[in-house]
């Protein structure tokens, strides 16, 4: 059936939507290939598997012509160093997207297969993910960090595509902030 106009009421101090849609949990086993230090996403698999980040959809449906929303919270942590992230991923057909920052620090890494570009996302501060570039976020701060996504509701998410070509960039810890180092392919 069609969706009806609607208020979602968002709790700012929680993090969630209501009412709300299915929420997706992502672990460290379900982050394969994606860090640097191959023995160290192991081990952290073979211990207590930690969540890395939850993904809360709105009731919006993911098909054409809808434009759904979601809260993705990651939780602060490294792994060797390599600051947590979302898996990342392509629009197959190369929607763009917004972000908007809700809470912690964070950052939003983007690559066209070429360029690679960085936005330090602080409560307040709209990304925008032009068509063609494949975006991960990153936790760079010490609390939870949550950001709003608006996207097409036909978008998708190819992450075969980020396995392939990588982010362009790895985002470290540092003192203050952040630590780009360029990207390699992670230890066999
Ligand atoms: C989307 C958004 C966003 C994203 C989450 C989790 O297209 O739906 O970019 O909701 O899916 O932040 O990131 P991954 O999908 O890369 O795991
Ligand atoms: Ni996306």
């Amino acid at each position: 059936p069609p969706i009806s106009p609607m208020a979602i009421a968002f709790d700012a101090e929680n993090l969630t939507l209501s009412p709300a849609g299915p929420t997706l949990t992502r672990r460290m086993s379900d982050l394969e290939g994606l860090f640097l230090d191959t023995d160290a996403w192991a081990a952290a698999v073979h211990g207590d598997d930690p969540v890395v980040y939850t993904v809360t959809s709105s009731p919006v449906p993911e098909i054409d012509r809808e434009l759904p929303q979601s809260i993705t919270t990651i939780m602060p942590g490294h792994t060797s160093g390599e600051l947590w992230m979302t898996k990342g991923h392509q629009h197959p057909d190369h929607q763009g997207e917004i972000y908007l920052a809700l809470k912690g620090r964070g950052g939003l890494l983007m690559f066209d297969g070429e360029r690679t570009e960085w936005l330090d996302m602080l409560p307040g501060t709209i990304g925008y993910i032009p068509p063609g570039w494949a975006h991960r976020s990153v936790n760079t701060g010490d609390e939870p960090y949550a950001f709003l996504a608006v996207y097409p509701g036909g978008a998708g998410h190819d992450y075969g595509w980020v396995l392939e070509h990588g982010m362009g960039s790895r985002a470290y810890r540092a003192t203050d902030g952040v630590d780009l180092r360029p990207y390699s392919a992670p230890d066999p």
